[in-house]
């Protein structure tokens, strides 16, 4: 299979990068990050270095791709940032750059690969949101609305790319080991290793399941916390608040 992965310079992306690579897939890996492009061409992985926020140039890139390539077969759209919101100080820009992170590269990402997935076969396009999309958790301001808009967007596309069969899988993580959450200043329930959750990914959009939520010791109790009233989940969740 043909395989792009946006964000596989760190991370999951690396890690799921790594792993199709040694099952012996195609893998195009999109990043910013020169170095970690490099590591990744040395292990005989394709590289493209993109700033997905950037629409002209990745419009450019993608149409320098479909030239190479024709066709791509499985799109994991995974590219993303996190930032906590301090509402003492609240800052619109912060908003505007997760949602530059999670969103727009992902509508980029989307409007570049599209007409790829529509040269293949079997098109098979997968998207990272979170767990952190399911209910409002306090400081996720943006990060949780920006990955609540991703869900929204790829379960939409799953719908309207049925009668193309274009198969959508919208992938919700709980806490992995990264040096995204490596900033974090508060315990992580449940957190997994790397490794774990690309082989979950993996092994999930191999059965092409419609969501791949992990892990299940965490999805559940936050799938039920979400059907709360809101009014219960605002006093459970200042109780569970951080106090500065
Ligand atoms: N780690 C978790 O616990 C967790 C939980 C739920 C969801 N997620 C989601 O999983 C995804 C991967 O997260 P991670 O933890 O692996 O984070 P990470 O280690 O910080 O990796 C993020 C990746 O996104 C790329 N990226 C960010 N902005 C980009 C841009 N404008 N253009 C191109 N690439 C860009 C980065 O590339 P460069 O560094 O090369 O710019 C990097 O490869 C994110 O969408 C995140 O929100 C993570």
């Amino acid at each position: 299979m043909k395989i792009l992965i946006t964000g596989a310079t760190s991370g999951i992306g690396l890690a799921l990068s790594k792993l199709y690579n040694s099952h012996h897939h195609e893998v195009i890996a999109i990043g910013r990050n020169k170095q970690a492009l490099i590591a990744l061409e040395n292990e005989g992985i394709e590289v493209w270095q993109l700033d997905l926020v950037d629409l002209n140039s990745t419009r450019s890139t993608f149409q320098k791709l479909k030239e190479k390539h024709g066709l791509i077969d499985l799109a994991i759209l995974n590219a993303g940032n996190c930032e906590y919101v301090d509402c003492k100080n609240f800052n619109a820009e912060l908003i505007k750059r997760v949602f530059d992170a999670n969103i727009i590269t992902l509508a980029n990402s989307i409007e570049g690969v599209l007409p790829l997935l529509r040269n293949s076969h079997n098109p098979h396009l997968a998207g990272v949101a979170s767990m952190a999309g399911y209910l409002p958790l306090s400081r996720a301001e943006a990060y949780g609305a920006s990955k609540a808009a991703a869900n929204y967007l790829l379960e939409t596309l799953a719908i309207d790319l049925k009668e193309e069969n274009i198969m959508v899988s919208v992938i919700n993580p709980g806490f992995v080991k990264t040096p995204l959450t490596a900033k974090n200043d508060f315990p992580m329930p449940f957190a997994l290793e790397v490794g774990s959750a690309a082989e979950i990914i993996f092994n999930g959009l191999a059965a092409k399941k419609a969501e791949i939520d992990f892990p299940l010791r965490l999805t559940i109790p936050m799938k039920f916390m979400s059907i709360l009233p809101r009014s219960w989940w605002r006093k459970l969740a200042e109780k569970l608040k951080r106090k500065d």
